[in-house]
């Protein structure tokens, strides 16, 4: 069947091959319902090219499944193994049943369709032009059975997949390990890439060689975290930015995971991607199903700079919501690092008049706003406006904003209460925490139990009701605390089904709204946040130096268009260090969603200067948005990051460097995808570069020479922290002499 280029066949011996965009995905069902993967990588059109199934011989200590002689289950590269069959690697399921431990899944069904089955209640990837494969499993003995959707996307070299687990006994089944996806690929030396770090410095690259044993980046606090994002990218041998094969991954969840990479006695890699399985059980009853979360797998031949740009299309076609995802978003004022909790009507007035001044679209009022809180030690979870702070209520603040010609935005912290609040005196049995001990704090606060529908119910009046009586067009959607003492094993993922109802139900209810998800910066940034939120902040460090890693990592994977970023105070709240304006502007320019946070004397000081900033953003505000991404360089002192449009006729490029280095080296640096045959012409020095070579002898890096007190050409300033930026744009005339020197 076909539906564009997503494409899926049958082959004679028992493959099937799916393909979309590049990629390819063979499998293999065998008589008796052995399910294997045979290929995933570059697309493949004709499926006799399909590489057979491996042999799987008998081997001294293996085991023969069954006795017979030709399974030996540990050699198989499988889809969804099971276990204690004689394959020790890490299985897709653990579960205890009537009689036994082990399973053996085999295939009983398979459907093709053209429409991707729903996965109810968690985030999934919009279906739009794809094929899908239902591979239905049964183990007889333990009662299960597994629905597996594959999805294979025109235009895309992504695949995602599902599981959805039955039980079809007569008695319950206890679930504690349960996979979205198990990928068995072939041995070698991969290297894997993560993201992480912790507060203020999420998304930091990590590459590693998988070694033998496994490699496991999890969460276990509730949310996906700021320690690891629930990300991969496994690098085949040799594989690097512009080449090689690569397979990026990542879960569409928020909570507790766990990615696992193994690597077996035989050098085969097996990839283990689901809810983390510490901490978890699930007790499924007969005829119940459960749902596992979903992942998307892309394939690269072009190594991460290829996986990069498929994720990036990916996000914004099959995953962010629709209403914002192609539009500018309205450059604003945070109260954040101008004002923290010391907020007031007569305060946000004025940050709002100088927003008028400066020529912002939107005023955003951050944490503070709501009924007694002064501090971060009281008042969520009573979202009232402060009757003294803000007389005249929501409506009285909206009025405020408005009448100075921009929008408001409002920030909230639903899930968060604290315990010195008319909530959690009026209703402690909404509050997530174990009899007997006294609850833990994190942030001065505990966590609301979404797992009760009554706590949803109630905090989406509370929400529709903040957005109605304010006239808020953006909420910026935090949570500041990990998630302990939540009693049973089930509650952290129930906690999240309730999230995303209450997710879905305020974006159904206001689908106009820009939703930004926030966790103490990154710490829940993922795409199951990403299903619902138009985007996110990435990370409380408004330190542009700070932020390179930041934004390099995430952008790895998240395409800007779901990024924030501002340009906050210098010296820097998170780092004490200085930074120049510029810097801190171009650093926010590669997000969509741009912002200023100063205070009132700091946005008086530099008013002219911000004033040029906001008509910089408004200028190129769809070039993070719709435009394209590239990584032209990141290293320990330098990075530059291309942001080329749509029609490929405008470039931005940042360059940033950390530190001045004396008697700098000359460089060129290639760059990526722009139109053959084109000129262009740079803002900075009027000269006109052909495309070819901008792309094949390279761009010449600003010159930074500590030594000649301009910068050399004066494109750049001398010293340390400081950036440039760069605008080329094609000359409309084609054609022209090349007036850079080559
Ligand atoms: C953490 C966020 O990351 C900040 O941007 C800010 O909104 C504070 N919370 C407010 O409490």
């Amino acid at each position: 069947m076909r539906s564009s280029d997503a494409h899926i066949s049958q082959g004679p011996e028992g493959q099937w091959l799916l393909s979309g965009g590049g990629l390819s995905c063979g499998l293999h069902v065998a008589g008796d319902g052995l399910l294997s993967l045979i290929y995933l990588g570059p697309r493949v059109e004709d499926i006799a090219d399909l590489p057979p199934l491996r042999p799987a011989p008998h081997r001294s200590l293996s085991i023969a499944r069954g006795g017979r002689d030709d399974r030996h289950l540990n050699y198989r590269p499988q889809l969804y193994p099971g276990t204690g069959r004689g394959d020790f690697r890490l299985p897709a399921l653990a579960v205890t049943y009537d009689g036994g431990t082990s399973t053996d899944l085999r295939v009983t069904d398979i459907t093709v369709s053209e429409t991707k089955p729903a996965l109810a209640g968690l985030p999934s990837a919009r279906g739009d032009k794809s094929a899908s494969l239902t591979i239905t499993m049964e183990d007889r003995v333990a009662g299960l059975r597994v629905d597996l959707v594959l999805t294979v996307y025109s235009g895309i070299s992504a695949l995602t997949r599902s599981a959805t687990i039955t039980s079809m006994g007569d008695t319950a089944i206890e679930i504690t390990r349960a996979a979205s996806s198990v990928l068995d690929l072939p041995p070698g030396d991969w290297r894997m890439l993560t993201l992480g770090g912790s507060w203020a410095r999420e998304f930091t690259e990590h590459q590693n060689l998988v070694s033998p044993g496994r490699m496991t980046v999890s969460s276990n606090r509730g949310l996906s975290g700021a320690a690891h994002n629930p990300v991969l990218a496994l690098m085949e041998d040799g594989a690097g930015e512009g080449h090689g094969h690569v397979i990026g991954s990542a879960l569409l969840y928020s909570g507790n995971f766990e990615i696992s990479v193994e690597r077996s006695e035989f050098d085969d890699i097996r990839l283990w991607m689901g809810i983390n399985p510490e901490g978890f059980a699930w007790s499924l009853a007969p005829g119940e199903t459960f749902a596992c979360p979903e992942v998307v797998h892309v394939v690269s031949d072009t190594g991460l700079a290829g996986m990069t740009a498929e994720f990036h299309r990916f996000v914004r076609r099959h995953i962010v919501p629709q209403h914002w995802a192609a539009k500018p978003r309205p450059t604003y004022i945070n109260s954040w690092e101008a004002c923290y909790w010391d907020v007031d009507l007569a305060k946000i007035g004025a940050l709002a008049t100088a927003g008028t001044e400066l020529g912002v679209d939107m005023l955003v009022v951050d944490d503070g706003w709501f009924r007694g809180r002064t501090d971060d030690k009281r008042a969520l979870g009573d979202w009232d406006a402060d009757p003294v702070r803000f007389p005249g209520g929501l409506a009285a603040l909206g009025d405020t904003v408005r009448a100075k010609g921009l929008a408001l935005g409002i920030w909230v912290e639903p899930e968060a209460v604290s315990p010195d609040s008319d909530l959690a005196r009026a209703h402690p049995d909404w509050i997530l925490r174990e009899v007997g001990r006294t609850p833990s704090l994190g942030r001065n606060q505990l966590l609301l139990d979404l797992s009760q529908l009554a706590v949803v119910d109630h905090l989406f009046n509370a929400l529709d009701t903040i957005l109605r009586d304010s006239g808020a067009v953006y909420l910026k959607w935090d949570c500041n605390r990990y998630m302990t003492e939540y009693g049973a094993p089930e509650v952290p993922h129930r906690y999240m089904l309730g999230l995303y109802t209450l997710l879905a139900r305020l974006r159904a209810a206001h689908p106009e709204l820009l939703l930004e998800c926030c966790a103490s910066g990154g710490a829940r940034f993922d795409l199951g946040m990403l299903a619902y939120a138009d985007q996110g902040w990435l990370s409380d460090m408004s330190d542009p130096i700070g932020r390179l890693d930041i934004q390099s990592g995430a952008f790895r994977f998240y395409p800007p268009s779901t990024a924030a970023g501002y340009i906050g105070p210098s010296p820097g709240h998170q780092t004490n260090r200085d930074t120049p304006m510029l810097t801190r502007l171009a650093v926010a320019s590669l997000c969509a969603a741009r912002g200023i946070s100063l205070s009132l004397d700091e946005l008086r000081r530099e008013a002219e200067t911000l004033k040029d900033a906001v008509q910089h953003w408004r200028g190129t505000a769809t070039l993070p948005v719709t435009g394209t991404y590239a990584r032209c360089l990141h290293t320990a002192d330098e990075t530059l990051w291309q942001l080329t449009a749509d029609d490929r006729r405008t470039v931005l490029l940042v360059y940033c460097v950390r530190t001045a280095l004396p008697n700098a080296p000359y460089r060129r640096v290639r760059l990526k995808g722009l139109l053959d045959g084109a000129r262009y012409r740079s803002d900075r020095d009027g000269a006109l570069y052909s495309a070819t070579r901008l792309m094949t002898v390279g761009f010449d890096l600003p010159m930074r020479d500590a030594m000649t007190p301009k910068g050399g050409g004066d494109l750049m300033p001398y010293g340390d922290k400081v950036a440039a930026i760069i605008q080329l744009s094609a000359n409309s005339a084609a054609g022209g002499p090349d007036t850079s020197s080559s």
